[in-house]
């Protein structure tokens, strides 16, 4: 089979690697790819998403992947063009997938189909959302897909206003409406499905690290470190997040008439009145598909396959028992910034441990070097969450480069 994933990060170094180590053999591309993921599928090199489902029509390719969510909403959306073109794709047309791109959508689904979900107001101009600021802390979320810096959880009016301004006044993430949310406590825990039109299979839930600083301090990144395992919820809680959320969502989109075939990730809140959603994402986590992936057991490739083309077949898909545990490692300047090109060393010395490369590229002398905010993610796996974390840090210590960032408490906080 040939199949090809869209994306070029960790996630996607993740999902290539599992599809590569599924039983058969397949031949895998990525759009765009990176210099890592070269070394398991062949790169394509086009300019837009027409020219890409010209490119697989041409190249007879079988399964397109969706990885990222920026090409499922992008023009007339991937999932749509694949459509026209008869290719399967697993991730969702551009019309449900406004449950990712924007915060707006998202809400007034989760209310039209009792879903809990933290109250709301969608605010059009600046007056309207400092108007709705009477409480604190107070959740502000800009209306558009803002690369994970959509969000501020604002403790006082001083923070409050000066978001609101920075999105509604200077436009620092173009037009857009703001949604305002009642602020919610709890530890958070990120379920994922395969949804395939009216059927669902929900997979290993994870937990993510948001925060660049260790005791979640400073301001958010798009994920500093996750953690996976079954046993991260156990089975009344998972029972109650698919009777509360995961159903009464698959039947909502089909209300809605949303055909929905992909990963479909619940961003959950278990707050102290029960799981709630805080979002939907259209595609899987990142960076919780690099601590999942490496749990996957069976035929992904064929599993992945079989539900985009309309049968989901959960026998084909299996998850390890244990812990899993992925640290990512920063640029230095990350969120702010993110400085390109220092050198990485102990890359080859990592044993026992998947690295995935997030953000890395080849230099002339064809050594690794950082290329974006977040540059690699290092996984490890053990019968229990000491073990796993253990495992991660020994063979992170390896990896090096100037100016990196990383968090110490990845596995430990949230569970002490
Ligand atoms: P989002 O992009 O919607 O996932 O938001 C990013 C992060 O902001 C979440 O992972 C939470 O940590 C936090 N957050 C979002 N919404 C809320 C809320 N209603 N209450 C408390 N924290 C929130
Ligand atoms: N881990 C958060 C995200 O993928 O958006």
């Amino acid at each position: 089979m040939k199949i090809l994933v869209t994306g070029k990060g960790g996630r996607e170094h993740a999902l290539i690697t599992a599809l590569s180590e599924s039983p058969e053999k397949h031949e895998l591309y990525a759009y765009p790819g990176s210099d890592a993921i070269a070394s398991l599928a062949t790169r394509v090199d086009v300019p837009d998403l027409p020219e890409l489902i010209a490119w697989m029509q041409q190249n007879a390719i079988d399964l397109c992947v969706a990885g990222e969510e920026a090409w499922l909403v992008k023009g007339r959306g991937l999932a749509n063009l694949c459509a026209e073109a008869g290719l399967p794709c697993w991730g969702p047309v551009k019309e449900a997938a406004q449950l990712e791109a924007s915060k707006a959508f998202a809400k007034h689904f989760l209310q039209r189909h009792h879903i809990p979900t933290a109250s709301y107001t969608v605010c059009t101009t600046a007056e309207e959302a400092r108007a709705t600021l009477t409480e604190f802390p107070i959740v502000l979320k800009f209306d558009g897909l803002a690369a994970g810096k959509g969000v501020a959880v604002c403790l006082s009016r001083e923070e409050a206003e000066s978001f609101i301004t920075d999105v509604m006044e200077k436009r620092v993430f173009g037009a857009g409406n703001l949604v305002v949310e009642q602020c919610l406590t709890g530890p958070e825990l990120s379920v994922f499905a395969s949804v395939c039109d009216d059927q669902y299979h929900i997979l290993m839930p994870a937990r993510d690290y948001k925060r660049i600083g260790d005791n979640d301090q400073g301001p958010n990144t798009g994920g500093m470190g996750a953690v996976a395992s079954r046993q991260l919820a156990d089975s009344e809680l998972m029972a109650r997040i698919e009777r509360e959320i995961v159903q009464p969502t698959v039947t909502g989109l089909i209300k809605d008439g949303l055909k929905y075939r992909g990963f479909l990730y619940f961003g959950l809140m278990l707050t102290p009145d029960g799981p709630k959603v805080i979002e939907y994402n259209c595609r899987f986590g990142d960076p919780e598909a690099e601590a999942v992936m490496p749990m996957v057991r069976g035929d992904f490739a064929n599993y992945v396959f079989a539900a985009a083309k309309g049968e989901l077949q959960r026998d084909l898909l299996q998850f390890a028992e244990g812990w899993s545990i992925c640290l990512i490692s920063a640029s230095a300047g990350y969120p702010a910034s993110s400085r390109s090109g220092d050198v990485i060393s102990g890359l080859t010395a990592v044993e026992g441990a998947r690295v995935y490369h997030c953000g890395t590229r080849q230099n002339s002398a064809g050594q690794f070097e950082t290329h974006g905010g977040r540059v690699l993610a290092v996984v490890a796996q053990g019968a229990t969450r000491q073990e796993a974390r253990d495992k991660a840090y020994a063979e992170s210590q390896k990896v090096t480069f100037d100016g990196m960032q990383r968090r110490s408490d990845i596995g430990q906080m949230h569970f002490e």
